[in-house]
Order: C-alpha cells, then sequence, then structure tokens
C-alpha cells in the first residue's frame, strides 16, 4: 500500500479500461451513498483522492487509482446501485457497466462489496452476488458506517450477513466490518487488499 496513490482517469465503458496483462485490480461495489470512495480515501489515507458525497450518484464512472510507482495494481471505484432517484437513463448506464465490468475482467483478483451498515443486504445486492457467483469473481462483503451503529449492533449484522452469504460460492467466508471515519476495520482490509495485490 505504498503512498502515494493517484486517479488515473474515470472510463465510461469496460472497453475504455486499460489492458489486462501484467495488471490486477480490486473494485469496490456497492449501493450509492453506502461509502465506496470514502473507504478509497480511509485506505488510501488520502482525504480527496476520490470524490465523495453526501447525495446519491456521485461516482458516475469506472474510476481508477494506482500508486504512484506501481504500473500494475488498479483500485477501482464504482458507480453505485440502487439509486432510484436518478434518470432511468443513467441507472442504465451505470447498470450496464458496472454488469460488464463485474462479469468481464480477467485480472479482477477481488470485488469488495459494500453494505450499509444500517440496511443490511438488500435485493439489488443479492442480485450482484447473483452476478459474481455465477462469473465465478471471488468477492467479499464489507459492511460500512459502523460507526452510525452500537458495536453490538453491528456485530450481529455482521453475524447476519455471513449466514445469509456462507453457502454463495464466490464468497469470502468472512464478513468485514468498516468506518472510513473513525477508522474502524481500515487496518484489517488494508491487508486484506495487499495479500490480494502482492
Ligand atoms: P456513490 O458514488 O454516489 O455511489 O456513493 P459512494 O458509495 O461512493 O459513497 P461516498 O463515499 O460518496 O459517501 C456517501 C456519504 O456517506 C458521504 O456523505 C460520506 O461522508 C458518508 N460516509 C461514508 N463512509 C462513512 C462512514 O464510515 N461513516 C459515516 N458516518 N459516514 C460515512
Ligand atoms: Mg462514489
Amino acid at each position: 500500500f505504498a503512498r502515494p496513490w493517484t486517479f488515473v482517469r474515470g472510463m465510461s465503458r469496460v472497453d475504455d479500461l486499460p489492458p489486462v496483462a501484467g495488471t490486477v485490480e480490486v473494485a469496490f461495489a456497492g449501493r450509492s451513498n453506502v461509502g465506496k470512495s470514502s473507504l478509497i480515501n480511509a485506505l488510501t489515507g488520502q482525504g480527496g483522492l476520490a470524490r465523495t458525497s453526501n447525495t446519491p450518484g456521485r461516482t458516475q464512472e469506472l474510476n481508477l487509482f494506482k500508486p504512484e510507482r506501481d504500473s500494475g495494481v488498479f483500485l477501482v471505484d464504482m458507480p453505485g446501485y440502487g439509486y432510484a432517484e436518478a434518470p432511468k437513463e443513467k441507472v442504465d448506464v451505470w447498470n450496464r457497466l458496472i454488469r460488464d465490468y463485474l462479469r468481464g475482467r480477467p485480472n479482477l483478483r477481488r470485488v469488495f462489496v459494500l453494505i450499509d451498515g444500517r440496511h443490511g443486504l438488500k435485493k439489488n445486492d443479492e442480485e450482484v452476488l447473483d452476478l459474481l457467483d455465477k462469473a465465478a469473481v471471488s468477492y467479499q462483503v464489507v459492511l460500512t458506517k459502523a460507526d452510525k451503529l452500537k458495536p453490538g449492533g453491528i456485530a450481529k449484522l455482521a453475524a447476519e450477513t455471513l449466514e445469509r452469504i456462507r453457502k454463495r460460492p464466490a464468497a469470502h467466508p468472512e464478513v468485514l466490518t468498516t468506518s472510513s471515519e473513525k477508522g474502524a476495520g481500515i487496518d484489517e482490509l488494508r491487508a486484506a487488499i495487499a495479500a490480494l495485490i502482492g
């Protein structure tokens, strides 16, 4: 996790992504506003790296970040899904981009699927997990915004969530809990990513 990390660029089509040869990617997926971009900032320790917002629908492209001194590793911030108030044409474009990327990226080592600790797994999250299982893409569930709940509440949700995904073939058998705001769970997630990207 050598700093500093830099923004590469945003891509609105998978065809615009860099060639996969000799590279690895780790992606962050989840419903709009779940905290994907904030988590990338917390992991890299660079507050302004990924753009965040109170309003859902902030990230609208695949945004790639790489360590300044390494050309082969990318963190991928994704548009969110499930933002019902966005114009249908936009939602369709985001959903297509998310699907195309998640099921067709050979250098994608793992997808961290973020779930808001206040809301738990929703139907559209399960649809994404279905897609990842079908495409045999390894993923791990991460509960976010743990600071918004009591410690017992987040631990209970983590256990319930693990129970619900336990039999899924591509799921990592451990659910992580994080707070980008307070830093909880960030070291653990960083270690998990470091093990993946070598
Ligand atoms: P989209 O790009 O719109 O899909 O959203 P996103 O998933 O990238 O969420 P983003 O990181 O922009 O965060 C959304 C809101 O949640 C912002 O107001 C963040 O400050 C807030 N947020 C993110 N992580 C945390 C957290 O750990 N704790 C708290 N309390 N708020 C958080
Ligand atoms: Mg975002």
